[in-house]
């Protein structure tokens, strides 16, 4: 093990990874749309620490989202129907990056459009902008051009649209990609083929939940995405199969609640990981994941991380393809 001494003589192993050109201090990210901008969760997480920022979608012009109820509690996760309410890119470059600066740490802005045009746009407007790190580009909206049709539903689109932001930007590229596709890894080979540096795994899984009493949907759009532990399987056997599906990086989201279960992922062959729900849980969730990961790689005497990604071990007979069960 590489052992390098620290300032209170103990030893710490590395955990600084790289997505394309971006270099992280450690794997651990927050997941659009469940740490605002930031900001809010300072007097909680020392923004400083973490392994980037990443900031609730943003698209071209402001949106006010969908009405409420617009969450609702379920098993072992939550469905959102927020609906990507956002500032809009311009008042985010304004009021948003000032206060993300002093961190020091990069900022991966999430963006959103109704069409091509409107990515490619976005991009454009964050491509100059100091202190952003990256780019993650959320396919799970419908495409008004093809009748409402999820962009991420389709390869060619997310192909296309990949594209058009790589074109539009020198930042890195993250393709987040939708678990409601019959493969995730067609979907992934697509991002890649556009000039992805990495893609993220998984958005929400569409679902719905009734009111028996009032016979009606809990939420007022009646299906929203389901989140939190209830979907981490789904994340892990999603991303284990892109892993090997794509050269580019790879970065696990869905259901990470501790240090344990970033690891799992991690092991998988996620580069990095995004922790979403558990911020709502717990704020400092964070913290504790990146600290507990530390202090696995410790106990296992593991001097980089690097030597833990992709180490699963699986017998020679089972493949990314099989196993339903039956
Ligand atoms: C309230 C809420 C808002 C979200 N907003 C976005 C968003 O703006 N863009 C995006 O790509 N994903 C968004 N997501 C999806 C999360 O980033 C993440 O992919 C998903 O929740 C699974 O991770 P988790 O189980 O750790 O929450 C949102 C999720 C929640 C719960």
């Amino acid at each position: 093990m590489d052992e390098l001494p620290n300032q209170d003589g103990g030893y710490h192993p590395v955990l600084a990874v790289e997505i394309g050109r971006l270099r992280l201090q450690n794997p651990v990210m927050t997941a659009s749309g469940t740490f605002g901008y930031g900001q809010e969760y300072t007097p909680f997480v020392d923004l400083g620490r973490l392994g980037a920022v990443v900031v609730k979608g943003l698209s071209l012009e402001r949106r006010d989202g969908n009405p409420p109820p617009r969450i609702v509690e379920t098993p072992a996760g939550m469905l959102n129907a927020v609906g990507l309410q956002n500032i809009g890119v311009r008042a985010f470059i304004a009021e948003k990056m000032p206060q993300l600066r002093p961190y020091n740490v990069p900022v991966i802005a999430n963006i959103f459009g109704e069409t091509v045009e409107e990515y490619r746009r976005v991009a454009e407007i964050l491509a100059d902008c100091p202190g952003i790190g990256g780019i993650e580009i959320n396919v799970s909206c419908p495409n008004v051009k093809q009748g409402g049709i999820t962009f991420g539903a389709c390869p060619d689109t997310v192909q296309e649209v990949t594209g058009e932001v790589r074109k539009a930007t020198c930042l890195p590229v993250i393709v987040k990609l939708t678990p409601n596709v019959t493969d995730v890894r067609d979907v992934a080979r697509a991002a890649e083929a556009g000039g992805a540096d990495a893609v993220s795994l998984i958005n929400t899984l569409t679902g719905m939940s009734v009111d028996i009493e009032r016979r009606r949907p809990r939420l007022a759009n009646v299906t929203g995405g389901l989140s939190g532990p209830a979907i981490r399987p789904i994340a892990l056997r999603m991303v284990w199969q892109v892993v090997q599906a794509v050269r580019i990086p790879v970065v696990g989201v869905g259901g990470i609640m501790t240090a344990a279960d970033a690891l799992e992922f991690l092991i998988a062959g996620a580069t990095a990981v995004e922790v979403g729900t558990a911020n709502f849980v717990r704020p400092a969730a964070t913290m504790e994941i990146i600290a507990g990961i530390e202090a696995y790689l410790v106990r296992h005497r593991i001097g980089d991380i690097a030597e833990l990604i992709g180490t699963l071990k699986v017998d020679a007979e089972t493949d990314a393809g099989q196993a339903e069960g039956c």
